[in-house]
């Protein structure tokens, strides 16, 4: 599938692909009692949470903490989704995961964001406090994928 994001690059998405864990960010869609948990990141707003995937680290083991770091999130159960390409100046990979939340714990530090915000739909984010990440075509694609499987009902 071929998208074009908020600046005008190129993005493509591959389901169904094995994640590898080479200079890759991830991000995770987030199920909480068929509700969204999203972050605040100070810097962009309201998004589904995510990051860099360290050294020595894997995708999967990325998400989680990531999750985990930006939003207190406790993980059920955790897939792999695909990986979409982003055709900027360098091009750059994400994978994107699905995880059940069963709990959320407080945390002292939730690293660059404010922490956690649940909504029932995305659109109760006001669009002033939305992240280019909430008004992406790729990412919404993909979470109306899931929203048709049922998963929020
Ligand atoms: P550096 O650490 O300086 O590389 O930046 P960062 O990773 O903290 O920045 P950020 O995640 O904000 O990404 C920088 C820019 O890359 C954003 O402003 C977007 O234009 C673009 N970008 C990051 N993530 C995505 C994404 O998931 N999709 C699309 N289409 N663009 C993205």
């Amino acid at each position: 599938m071929e998208f074009h994001d908020h600046a005008g690059n190129k993005v493509i998405l591959t389901l169904d692909d094995q994640p590898d864990s080479n200079n890759k960010h991830v991000l995770i869609i987030t199920n909480y009692n068929g509700k969204y948990l999203l972050t605040h990141n100070k810097f962009r707003g309201v998004e589904f949470p995510g990051g860099k995937v360290e050294q020595k680290e894997t995708s999967l083991e990325a998400a989680k903490r990531e999750l985990y770091e930006e939003t207190g999130g406790v993980i059920d159960t955790i897939r792999y989704i695909g990986t979409y390409t982003v055709y900027a100046e360098p091009s750059f990979k994400k994978d994107v995961y699905y995880a059940r939340i069963s709990k959320i714990e407080e945390q002292d530090d939730y690293m660059e964001t404010n922490g956690p915000v649940i909504v029932t739909k995305l659109d109760e984010v006001a669009e002033s406090d939305k992240s280019f990440i909430l008004n992406d075509d790729c990412i919404n694609y993909i979470v109306g994928i899931l929203q048709k499987d049922g998963e929020y009902d």
